[in-house]
């Protein structure tokens, strides 16, 4: 498969971008989907297990999903809760992103051991995405609305995904309008110790 750009910078360019639109993707579902194949293939897994799952939404399935995320955190969570930011949020997945590559792991294929270190291994296959994402040209973030009820009805019998695949994350992306806000950085030294 054909390189975006180099490696490490494509990890500094990854960011969190939520000021997106659903018009004029840089790229086609195709490729996407070209993206997540090759991040499930590649990405490790303890004892190469493979139990990582994913799901890529996209047009009316896309719209679907998140109007059930934004009609489901309302009916879970108290009004004073859902009024102002977490509204404004939800309504921004809903309306301003053009696709969703869903994260899980298959429960019933995980041994103990791998089992316990099932987080890390999703964590690997996310940056992964979620770096050659923003590589073809798409601004995402990375989301857990996974806790709403009416989510996990919705992965089982909207999308008829199995009870054994435990949701990790949405990585929601669309096309970017604006950059990610400022990061600030902690001082290396605080971070990073060398011996030799
Ligand atoms: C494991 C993990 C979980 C995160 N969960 C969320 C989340 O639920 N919602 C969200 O908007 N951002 C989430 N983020 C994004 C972080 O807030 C963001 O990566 C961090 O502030 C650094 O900014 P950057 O992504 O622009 O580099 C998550 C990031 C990581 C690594």
């Amino acid at each position: 498969m054909a390189a975006s750009k180099p490696l490490l910078d494509a990890m500094k360019d990854r960011r969190s971008i939520y000021a997106t639109s659903p018009e004029n993707p840089p790229t086609t579902i195709a490729r996407v989907e070209e993206i997540v194949t090759h991040v499930i293939k590649h990405s490790p897994s303890p004892f190469n297990y493979q139990f990582a799952r994913s799901v890529i939404l996209s047009g009316e399935a896309h719209k679907k999903f998140w109007s059930v995320v934004y009609d489901g955190v309302e009916k879970a969570v108290p009004a004073a809760a859902w009024e102002g930011h977490l509204q404004n949020f939800c309504k921004m997945f809903r309306d301003t992103t053009w696709g969703t590559v869903m994260w899980f792991e298959d429960g019933e294929t995980a041994s103990f051991f791998a089992e316990s270190w099932s987080d890390q291994s999703s964590g690997m296959h996310q940056i992964n995405a979620w770096m050659a994402l923003e590589a073809e040209g798409f601004g995402a973030t990375l989301q857990h609305f996974h806790w709403v009820p009416d989510v996990t009805e919705y992965f089982q019998k909207e999308l008829g995904l199995p009870a054994s695949w435990k949701p990790k994350s949405q990585l929601v992306f669309g096309t970017p309008v604006a950059p990610a806000g400022e990061k600030t950085f902690k001082p290396i030294e605080e971070k990073l110790k060398i011996f030799s």
